[in-house]
């Protein structure tokens, strides 16, 4: 490569590239001059805590000593098109059937989540011979045409009028329901009873999946209420139709445990995945089927396929980061460091900003409002990419840039989901930037005409 300054990779950036979801006018991107573990410095040598693992996907940290070792070696695989069996594919698949839930059988190959989500469409409309899919609101899929299609929030306009038979459900979302149950089990009965009726009127015979995020999470780390994902399994086994789980973000330990499945009684058909699976050393998704699934191809052609799936690069990258979670017990690890971040979460429904927190392991976000008591939301609804985009959000999450604290938002919800590899001192350290940021967002954007306004 060309060796160029800041300065110039920032220019040919702003005249040659295009970014996602943003106007290109508003696009200033800094430049990662070096990483560390949880942390990252920009191109004016300040020091980020990384708390979105970038799109959470860095579980094992930035520039882990194993993964840089495994580059070393690659060339050493030949690389090979998707017909031939390689050592790195063989070896991954293997890997992840190892630790996923005991009904999963077989893995299939991708590039990201999105192509995942799109080849696990494909499997289950082949496995049914039907064609209507479930997917809910308040979730992302991912952005090619068939995820987008299964999104249900903002991301998914521009792929609309889109395809027909993909059919939404409500997402659980406590702190906005208007209905008020006695317990998270009346809760799931009351989403899981509309389900149902949703599923009759749409016939179920014709429908192929129900297709849900685990736990979504840039709608904002919805956990789904005691009950309500084993009532989905009852009514998928009930009607034929395929579970199918989008592990893509959820997935690799996020939650504390392998898979956010595994916190359920419960087996999905399908599972997809991608981040996690390398923590974005090199792209890689997948779909994980059951064993009644895989054996339907037995004699049926798999009528799906890319030219990049199980590759070489990916796949030994992807057999080293899986044996980092296990060398370095970073699940348990995971699930350790998720009490302690839970612990300043919780602290933080004292500010008078902060309308809700959720959390499960190290997947959390902190849903901001106007006002507590009538929760009116910090970004209206769909602005995130509106005119709302230069509002109060931007700010916050530009305060927290300031401190020190990376991360995104989507919505009223930012995302706090760091490194698996962060300490308990981090940990603390990054939350106690988190407060500053929201003590002067507070004083001086939120409540600077009330200064009385009280908790
Ligand atoms: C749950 C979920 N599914 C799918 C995707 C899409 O993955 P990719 O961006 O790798 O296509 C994402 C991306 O954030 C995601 O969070």
């Amino acid at each position: 490569m060309e060796q160029i300054d800041d300065r110039q990779i920032k220019e040919d950036d702003r005249h040659y590239v295009l970014h996602a979801w943003s106007k290109q006018k508003d696009v200033q991107p800094k430049i990662i001059k070096k990483a560390d573990g949880i942390f990252f410095w920009d191109d004016s040598d300040k020091k980020y805590y990384d708390m979105c693992s970038q799109l959470v996907y860095l579980n094992v940290g930035h520039n882990h000593p194993k993964l840089m070792e495994e580059f070393r070696h690659i060339g050493e695989i030949p690389l090979a098109s998707p017909g031939f069996a390689t050592a790195s594919k063989a070896e991954l698949a293997r890997k992840i059937i190892e630790v996923a839930p005991k009904n999963m059988a077989k893995v299939f190959f991708a590039n990201g989540g999105a192509d995942s989500n799109d080849h696990a469409v494909k499997i289950a409309r082949m496995v049914t011979g039907r064609y209507k899919i479930f997917s809910r609101y308040r979730s992302y899929h991912g952005a090619t045409f068939g995820a987008g299609n299964l999104s249900g929030e903002n991301r998914r306009f521009t792929v609309e009028p889109g395809l027909p038979g993909f059919i939404k459900f409500e997402t659980p979302y406590l702190y906005r329901e208007k209905v008020k149950f006695e317990n998270e089990e009346a809760a799931a009965a009351f989403y899981l009873d509309r389900l149902n009726s949703q599923i009759l009127y749409e016939g179920p015979d014709s429908i192929a999946a129900i297709f849900m995020e685990t736990i979504p999470g840039s709608n904002g780390v919805l956990i789904p209420p005691k009950g309500y994902m084993e009532g989905v399994r009852e009514l998928c086994t009930k009607y034929g139709i395929l579970m199918i789980c989008d592990e893509v973000m959820s997935g690799f330990g996020r939650t504390g445990k392998m898979f956010a499945v595994d916190h359920f009684d419960l087996e999905p058909d399908i599972m997809t995945f991608a981040k996690g699976v390398t923590c974005g050393y090199s792209p890689l998704g997948g779909v994980i089927v059951s064993e009644e699934v895989a054996k339907y191809f037995d004699d049926h052609v798999l009528m799906t396929g890319l030219t990049y799936s199980g590759h070489t690069v990916s796949t030994q990258i992807g057999c080293a980061t899986l044996d980092i979670y296990k060398d370095e017990d970073l699940i348990e690890h995971a699930a350790e460091m998720g009490k302690v971040l839970a612990a300043r979460l919780e602290q933080l429904r004292e500010f008078a900003s902060v309308g809700d927190v959720r959390h499960i392991g190290l997947f959390a976000a902190v849903e901001l409002v106007k006002n507590k008591q009538t929760k009116e939301p910090i970004i209206s609804y769909g602005m995130d990419y509106g005119k709302d985009a230069v509002g109060l959000m931007k700010k916050f999450v530009g305060l927290l840039m300031e401190q020190g604290f990376y991360t995104y938002s989507h919505e009223s919800s930012v995302m706090v989901a760091p490194p698996l590899i962060i300490t308990e001192q981090q940990i603390n350290e990054a939350m106690d930037l988190f407060e500053h940021a929201l003590m002067k967002f507070e004083r001086e954007d939120l409540f600077a005409d009330q200064p009385l306004m009280a908790k």
